[in-house]
């Protein structure tokens, strides 16, 4: 069966009845309408509640109040009559809900009072819901049958039963194998520490990409890949840069640097697939333009800790696939973060991994403490600013749906970020507005 996916701010509407509409949701809201007469359906993914009119005109699909109405006419026009159709609403998640002082910033809640209320205006039925909560979901509407799947990143799990992890032994390897982790180019965490300079010159940059043909490989592959549609092919490392120009190449450099270490799949954290490398590279983007937008911190160091804040994951998913569940049930069964669930059944958490990796890596201390501390910022003791925006920059990620994984669950917002960073509510919503052109942008 075909899949057309719905990204953040769009919709998409189908009449072909082999075909299934699907989106996944943190606090946006996901809307699926469906005409059981004519077999027709629609999936809108909504952002934000409401917005400014230049904006609601120009994408009507990020806000509730425009992106209903345009999802009814829409199937309106495909022949459906307002009566027949029937909705099903997911979302709306408070994903930093264990921490009574980020209320304010429940825009998951807000999102859902808009869109039911338009709902009931337009005289639509709501016959399923799964909203709230602070865990993602996925959420898919068949339009042959009108069904709709809900699935949330806060799986039931398996009853592990009374034997225990020895967490010791987990740990021990866990940390082995943070130790080892490496990329598969040798030259690749040099390239990595050179792409962050602001000193980097194209000679140096070149001159060592060409002393590894992996990442030499990496580096062509992805400058092609980003040169799409052209009728022109770059052969050469020099080409690369005068056509993106050095910050762009950088940026190649440093994710073919990390390509080979990222997984497809990461089943340990019930992520879809590929979309652990999505969502690191997504809170690249974003951690850069809260970078530039703020100015504070290098926008290139902060797309780099963007990119490697879940580095431990990797470590996690790799080597410690039979105790996880532990993990799992822990998120399950009792009230703590992922965090806190991986500490308690594995003896450290991912954050923890990352920190070891990137030290035995020599990354620079301020993207250590990036890396280490990207859920608990009021733990850094020199980046402080760096690690808040990584730290927001993954809840923005969290919050668009995008890598949504068992980890987002009681993964608080920390205040002290938010206030280190001088940001408010219409500031987190502004950025929020800004994330479409960033994230949908073929830049790096
Ligand atoms: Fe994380
Ligand atoms: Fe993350």
């Amino acid at each position: 069966m075909k899949t057309k996916i719905v990204l953040p701010g769009e919709c998409e509407f189908s009449d072909n009845m082999t075909e299934c509409l699907e989106t996944y949701l943190g606090s946006c809201v996901g809307v699926a309408i469906h005409d059981p007469i004519i077999k027709t359906g629609g999936l809108l993914h909504i952002i934000l509640p409401d917005g400014p009119d230049y904006k609601k005109e120009a994408r009507p699909c990020y806000y509730a109040v425009t992106g209903i109405p345009h999802l009814v006419s829409g199937l309106e026009r495909m022949g459906s009559s307002r009566k027949n159709l029937t909705a099903s609403i997911a979302g709306g998640a408070h994903i930093n809900t264990m921490n009574p002082s980020c209320a304010s910033f429940n825009i998951g809640q807000r999102n859902i009072v808009m869109t039911e209320a338009l709902l009931a205006e337009f005289g639509i039925m709501v016959a399923q819901s799964s909203l709230g909560g602070n865990w993602g979901r996925g959420m898919r509407l068949d339009v042959g049958n009108g069904r709709v799947t809900i699935n949330s990143s806060r799986k039931e799990q398996v009853e592990p039963g009374s034997v225990d992890t020895t967490t010791c032994d987990v740990k021990q390897i866990l940390l082995q194998k943070a130790n080892e982790l490496q990329p598969s180019s040798k030259v690749a965490i040099r390239a990595l520490q050179l792409a962050n300079s602001s000193f980097a010159s194209f000679r140096d940059l070149t001159e060592l990409i060409l002393k590894d043909q992996v990442l030499a490989a990496n580096v062509m592959k992805l400058s092609n890949s980003a040169f799409f549609g052209s009728s022109r092919t770059i052969t050469n490392v020099s080409q690369a840069i005068n056509l993106f120009g050095m910050d762009r190449f950088k940026k190649i450099v440093i994710q073919s640097c990390v390509m080979d270490i990222y997984p497809i799949t990461f089943d340990r954290y019930g992520m879809e697939d590929g979309s652990f490398f999505h969502h690191s590279l997504a809170c690249a983007k974003i951690a850069e333009a809260i970078s530039r937008q703020i100015g504070i911190a290098e926008p290139e160091t902060a797309y780099l800790a963007g990119l490697l804040h879940d580095l431990g994951k990797i470590v996690i998913e790799r080597f410690a696939a039979a105790q996880f569940m532990f993990v799992l049930h822990k998120l399950s069964r009792k009230q703590m973060s992922c965090l806190q669930a991986e500490t308690d059944s594995l003896g450290i958490d991912h954050a923890a991994i990352g920190g070891i990796i990137s030290k035995k890596w020599q990354l620079p201390q301020e993207l250590v403490e990036a890396i280490a501390y990207h859920h608990k910022p009021q733990n850094a003791s020199i980046a402080n600013e760096l690690v808040s925006i990584v730290h927001v920059a993954n809840h923005i990620c969290n919050m668009l749906g995008i890598g949504l994984s068992t980890s987002t669950m009681g993964d608080e917002l920390e205040m002290s970020a938010i206030e280190l960073l001088k940001l408010d509510e219409k500031a987190v919503e502004g950025l929020l507005d800004i994330m479409p052109e960033i994230l949908q942008s073929h830049d790096f």
